[in-house]
């Protein structure tokens, strides 16, 4: 359930207008607010634009970066793609899981962090690299990732 109810997905299909070109932005939006895409929004998305529910939640999940399941307040996106797998991603995934005691697709217990594997993040020439939210970390080695994982711990 979306934490403000649904007179949100409204303004926004006021905002955006009801087209299918639309769609893509409210997702967008929604995501920022709720930091996922609830079952509830996607049916109204739906609803609202004209479209059915399948075709909604087939664009929520191609794109990974559109969450439909709940996530942390800091959702790390490691890169899984071939120049950062051969730079060590293992062993940033393997430190990350062990500071956090969740495993990747989990999120910790208090709600703090989500930890997710994606796909080529543009840092290719400093790989290993990941997100957290939106802000890149790049070169990434087991101490780097302590220092930073225990600076957000303390956000
Ligand atoms: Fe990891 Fe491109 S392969 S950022």
């Amino acid at each position: 359930m979306a934490p403000n109810g649904n007179n949100y997905i409204n303004e926004l299909v006021e905002i955006h207008g009801r087209s299918r070109t639309s769609l893509m932005p409210i997702l967008q939006e929604v995501v920022a607010r709720n930091n996922f895409i609830s079952d509830q929004d996607m049916t109204e998305i739906a609803k609202e634009l004209d479209l059915s529910a399948a075709q909604v939640y087939g664009t929520a999940t191609f794109y990974s970066f559109l969450d439909t399941l709940p996530r942390g307040e800091f959702v790390i996106r490691v890169c899984k793609t071939i120049t950062c797998d051969m730079h060590g991603k293992k062993t940033i995934i393997q430190t990350l899981e062990d500071m956090l005691k969740i495993k990747v697709g989990e999120t910790t217990p208090n709600k703090k962090f989500t930890l997710l594997e994606t796909n080529c993040l543009g840092w290719c020439h400093e790989g290993p690299a990941m997100l957290i939210n939106d802000t890149p970390f790049s070169g990434l080695t087991t101490e780097k990732v302590h220092d930073i994982i225990s600076d957000y711990i303390h956000k």
